[in-house]
């Protein structure tokens, strides 16, 4: 059989070891999985990830400066620059220039929840789940704009179909469904310590999904770059699954994309405390870059400004404006650049030689991401912006503790009364319940201060309060 005369010659033999005891469907399966390694790729990655000390190229430190951040001013309604970037970004979502992108092909094993994350109930009083929130925020934007705003969902393998079904049982959440695409991102094979690709069954590789930054190949190869294209999309507003106060699309965070002829523009937060678990924004040698949480140095983090900030305060919290002629250079054939893959050690579950699928105690293997933000040295004039924390940012990572669903409900619940107090909307004293807005009510402080204007009602303060 051809294809296990190459792996053999490859030294990848192995994944063919049991396939003499195997039915057809098995034998398809396996070759299947086997079509999608590139043996090439995997052979260098082995021999820079596996083999070597490992992917972290020693990035020279005493060179390391803090990225330049565009400030968020006081007052945005009176700032002339952030009023003029506001209006550009409004103008290219009227003119149908945006798409909104949604990574959601994560295995969410912090969380522990069973399900694509996206299906996960977030809100404190209606219960929407994740998916349901962006959906109605993409809504209230389209609405808002009077624009197409196709939305672009990154699912895996492992989530793809259950997506797709819940969308389906909730109606698309009231959007066309020709306006959401749903497409899967690629997959890597994981390998033991010699390079070895790991069996996960007697008919399966251990292929897990490759990344976040899988997206850009997965967004070419799914044929979405075209559809966009075609479209007249000119940028993707890219924002992570996990994050429902994510402002999923602001336009001022789009003009000032356009603004500064950016390619890649990225949010950030000022970090809340030293070891606040944010990749840092850089400059090294004059290219803007991340360096994650887990490789900078104590001292970088605890650095301090005469005036008492961080110096390395800039987190990001992976939210994005992408230009799509860009995000498309990074991913075409013989480009001279590409996303870099990193090494990612874990528990691998394995076949026996017995044959059992057996699950390690110990992390025996390395499976291979590449990460979105590592586009950001390759943009052009990259901008960084500040955001503050309710308006963007409070993830569901974890099961418990910080970026809980408890955490993130506290902070829902912080926005909307801060919203109510905007308004003049009186909280009794004492009240302890809830109180949720809805996207297509209000996308923020502002448009709930209009619309409460417009149209107040009474509020029963006696239980949980939704404005929808
Ligand atoms: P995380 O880094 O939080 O990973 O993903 P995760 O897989 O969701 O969760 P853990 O680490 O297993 O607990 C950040 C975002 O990137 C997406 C996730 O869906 C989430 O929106 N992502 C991550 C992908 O789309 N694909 C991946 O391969 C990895």
């Amino acid at each position: 059989m051809e294809k296990k005369q190459l792996f053999e010659s490859r030294g990848q033999g192995q994944i063919f070891r049991f396939w003499e005891g195997l039915n057809e469907k098995e034998r398809a399966n396996l070759i299947s999985q086997a079509d999608e390694i590139d043996l090439d790729e995997l052979d260098d990655l082995v021999s820079t990830l596996v083999k070597a000390s490992g992917d972290k190229e020693s990035v020279n430190f005493s060179a390391l400066k803090p990225a330049p951040y565009l400030p968020i001013p006081e007052d945005l309604d009176t700032n002339e620059d952030w009023q003029e970037a506001k209006k550009l970004g409004e103008d290219a979502l009227r003119k149908g220039k945006v798409a909104a992108f949604t990574v959601a092909g994560g295995q969410g094993t912090r969380l522990g929840y069973d399900g694509p994350k996206g299906t996960f109930p977030v809100t404190p009083v209606k219960k929407k789940t994740l998916f349901q929130v962006f959906a109605e925020k993409i809504q209230a934007a389209r609405l808002r704009y009077e624009c197409e705003l196709p939305w672009f969902i990154m699912t895996s393998d492992v989530n793809h179909e259950a997506t797709v079904a819940f969308f389906e049982a909730n109606d698309f959440f009231g959007l066309a469904p020709d306006s959401i695409t749903f497409f899967r991102q690629g997959r890597m094979p994981a390998v033991d310590y010699d390079g070895k690709i790991i069996l996960e069954s007697k008919s399966s590789i251990a292929m897990s999904p490759d990344g976040h930054g899988g997206a850009l190949r997965a967004l070419e190869r799914s044929g979405s770059f075209k559809a966009m294209e075609d479209a007249g999309i000119e940028v993707l507003s890219y924002f992570q699954v996990d994050n429902p106060l994510v402002q999923a699309i602001d336009p001022y965070f789009i003009g000032f994309h356009l603004k500064s002829g950016s390619t890649m523009s990225s949010k950030m937060l000022p970090k809340a405390y030293e070891k606040e678990k944010l990749g840092h924004f850089c400059v090294l040698d004059g290219v803007t870059q991340i360096v994650e949480y887990s490789d900078m140095p104590d001292d970088l983090c605890a650095l301090r400004d005469p005036d008492g900030k961080l110096s390395f305060r800039a987190g990001s919290i992976a939210i994005h404006v992408i230009s799509l002629d860009f995000a498309r250079s990074l991913v075409a054939a013989g480009s001279s650049v590409s996303l870099p893959f990193h090494r990612a050690d874990k528990k691998v579950p394995f076949v026996n030689e017995e044959g059992n699928t057996q699950k390690p105690d110990t992390a025996n293997g390395v499976k291979f991401e590449m990460f979105v933000f590592d586009a950001i040295p390759f943009s052009k004039n990259p901008l960084v912006i500040e955001t503050t924390r309710l308006n963007d940012f409070s993830p569901v990572k974890n099961a418990e503790g910080i970026d809980s669903p408890e955490s993130c409900r506290a902070d829902q619940l912080k926005l909307f009364r801060e919203w109510f107090d905007a308004a003049g909307i009186n909280i009794p004293q004492g009240f302890d319940g809830s109180i949720e807005v809805s996207p297509l009510y209000a996308l923020d402080k502002e448009s709930f201060v209009s619309a409460w204007k417009k149209n107040s009602v009474s509020i029963d303060f006696s239980s949980d309060v939704y404005i929808g």
